[in-house]
């Protein structure tokens, strides 16, 4: 793992890996207590770092496997509360409903959950908090202000510290990919509410879960990621002018490009998760495009 000491309050911490969709960055905050956030760094560095740092609480930004597995280990290893989103306490807490609720529709489901259970080691939570934006962290970190950015997923949560100027955005989608869509309980629109909102704050240093600490152009980087989804649905529409089919340009890669290289299972996820991205936009394009729900962002961008 890599530590970063950002404040005398905040360390930044990284995995040594990201392969597979089963590690993020997270934070550590030592403020009145010990906070971490997403601190899923794999099954051999997040006992021991939480055995070296003991924390009060373990919080999680969404129910994600990549984010989520970790809490697992924590009441084995330190005496931490889990605090998950309150809207996405079943996927926490139930295999059959995460996996009906992701891989299901897709006819993917026994695959799926092969991965989760043998190689993610997905086990239900048990023993939680659920939170909020509502919900006080002020015995633990008076100085964090939580704030609601779903869309990635129903309850996707970002940590504002003002004082800093510093913002956790978890998966929002700010590294070089653009934002993440593939289940169908995203939401594109959401997205883009949740990014506008971000941009609205006074941020210096960004930290995100897959794309590194952001320094410079924060505006943009907010602006950028929206560009994405748009150039994403315009590429859409230019196909679907072309008279391609739904198949062919799922082929051809919405957000993973170069998917015949991929081996399986992994190929047939990152189709299913093309899928459903393709789907979002579908719907989308139906309904008359982003630009008509936004129009403010065609000047922005
Ligand atoms: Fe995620």
């Amino acid at each position: 793992m890599k530590k970063t000491v950002v404040t005398d309050r905040i360390i930044y911490v990284e995995p040594d890996s990201m392969a597979n969709f089963s590690s993020c960055a997270g934070i550590i905050i030592r403020s009145k207590g010990k906070v971490f956030i997403d601190m899923n760094l794999g099954p051999e560095e997040t006992p021991k770092l939480l055995m070296q740092e003991n924390p009060d609480a373990a919080v999680i930004t969404h129910f994600h496997l990549d984010h989520s597995v970790w809490t697992r280990y924590v009441a084995d290893y330190s005496k931490a509360l889990v605090l998950i989103p309150e809207k996405e306490e079943p996927c926490l807490t139930s295999l059959d409903f995460v996996i009906a609720h992701t891989a299901g529709p897709f006819g993917m489901a026994e695959k799926w959950k092969d991965f989760v259970v043998n190689h993610l080691f997905y086990r239900p939570l048990t023993v939680y908090d659920c939170y909020s934006e509502k919900t006080s962290f002020h015995h633990l970190v008076p100085e964090m202000v939580v704030l609601d950015t779903p869309g990635h997923s129903p309850s996707h949560t970002s940590f504002y510290f003002p004082d800093e100027k510093i913002l956790f955005s978890g998966d929002v989608g700010l590294d070089r990919f653009g934002p993440w869509y593939g289940w169908a309980d995203c939401n594109i629109k959401t997205i883009v509410e949740s990014l506008l909102r971000l941009d609205g704050l006074q941020v210096e240093l960004i930290l995100t879960s897959h794309g590194g600490m952001i320094k410079n152009k924060i505006r943009n980087a907010f602006l950028k990621s929206i560009r994405h989804i748009l150039e994403r649905e315009e590429k859409i529409i230019r196909k679907l002018d072309k008279g391609m089919t739904k198949q062919d340009i799922i082929a051809q890669g919405i957000f993973y490009p170069h998917t015949q290289k991929i081996r399986e299972p992994m190929r047939s996820f990152v189709t299913m998760w093309d899928t459903a991205m393709f789907n979002h936009h579908e719907a989308l394009i139906k309904e008359g495009g982003l630009v008509k729900f936004f129009p403010e962002i065609k000047g922005m961008i």
